[in-house]
């Protein structure tokens, strides 16, 4: 029998994130790290909670798949062990942080952006692109919220696509540099290169310096879109979650540039949420297509069709996409220049 039920988990997505989110402000799974049981009462003490909000917390967040029942209290699951303490290698606190605090509210106006075509958290009449300099919030958010999505994504690409020959990356709007950190962690005769918007890279070179890679992994600023040229040399050109940001014109203009850096036989890595080909999922990809209108103009989550069709025509050969799972990225689009 057909039932209203799925839709009621739909509507009730809001009451699941802003609870995962409330319970990542307190900073309870991190409290709770290495296996330590918290009971409602201990829950009270600890974060100033009355009893009633306490126990509903700790439920939910179980409910969730966060926390697991312990006897009398609750634990972290593994998931939560693994990617929510703050400190772990992998914590995926700074996506969760920036959702809540930077585009939780401008969704609740997502009705305007379908009918205008415009971003929500923005202003594109007073700058060029979200990830100008000029705003504090950002700048303390949003290359966090990256980084955090990206260390895991980047461990995903390695278990499907193999770096080991490889020895020069450019990581072209490489962010913090979650991507170069992992995959030189991961692939030891790799160096990498950042190449970023000034105040991204004083960012990335933070996150270089704590991963100890200094050394293998440097930056160099720069502009992909008003820059005549990308620095060259590279056997490998990384474009991690950079395409969907932008409109079709302008991401055939960045492949383009992508091709001159590369030598001969080198390779192009799209890794980005894939849409399916016919364009009805995945969700993450579907949603994170929803997210680049709230976000972004012109950018979109597009099908690995697209993304080879682009490649066959900026002049890439051997065009291939393999898949993984990942927090940022399902898959990635291949190519070689000839
Ligand atoms: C969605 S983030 C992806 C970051 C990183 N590749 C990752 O996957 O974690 C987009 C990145 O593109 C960079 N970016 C945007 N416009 C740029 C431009 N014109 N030149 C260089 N970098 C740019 C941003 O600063 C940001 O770091």
């Amino acid at each position: 029998m057909i039932t209203p039920t799925p839709l009621m988990g739909l509507v009730t997505g809001f009451w699941s994130f802003k609870t995962f989110a409330a319970a990542v402000e307190l900073g309870l799974f991190t409290r709770i790290a290495g296996g330590r049981v918290l009971t409602v009462q201990g829950a009270c003490t600890e974060f100033g909670l009355p009893e009633r909000p306490a126990d509903l917390l700790l439920s939910a967040c179980a409910s969730l798949g966060l926390l697991e029942r312990s006897g009398e209290g609750y634990r972290n699951t593994e998931v939560a062990e693994e990617f929510l303490v703050a400190g772990k290698p992998y914590y995926f606190g700074g996506q969760v942080r920036y959702c809540d605090e930077r585009t939780y509210l401008p969704w609740h106006r997502i009705g305007e952006a379908l009918r205008t075509d415009k971003p929500l958290t923005w202003d594109p009449q007073a700058k060029d692109s979200m990830f100008d300099g000029d705003d504090p919030e950002m700048l303390a958010l949003f290359w966090e919220a990256m980084y955090s999505t990206s260390i895991f994504t980047a461990r995903a690409l390695t278990g499907a696509y193999d770096l080991s020959g490889q020895r020069r990356l450019l990581d072209v709007g490489g962010g913090a540099g979650a991507f170069s950190i992992e995959l030189c962690r991961q692939n030891p005769d790799l160096r990498a290169t950042i190449f970023d918007l000034p105040h991204v890279c004083a960012q990335a070179e933070t996150k270089i310096a704590s991963a100890e890679l200094t050394g293998r992994v440097d930056t160099i600023t720069g502009d992909f879109l008003g820059d005549p040229t990308l620095p060259g040399g590279y056997d490998t050109v990384l474009l991690s979650m950079i395409l969907h940001d932008w409109d079709e014109p302008t991401n055939e203009l960045i492949l383009a540039k992508c091709l001159d850096a590369l030598s001969p036989g080198g390779t192009i890595i799209i890794s980005e949420l894939l849409l399916d080909d016919d364009r009805s999922g995945p969700p993450a990809a579907a949603l994170m297509g929803m997210n680049m209108l709230v976000e972004t103009e012109g950018g979109k989550n597009y099908s690995g069709a697209e993304y080879r069709e682009w490649l066959r025509r900026a002049g890439f050969a051997d065009i291939r996409t393999v898949t993984f799972e990942g927090p940022g990225a399902n898959g990635a689009v291949l190519g070689r220049k000839p």
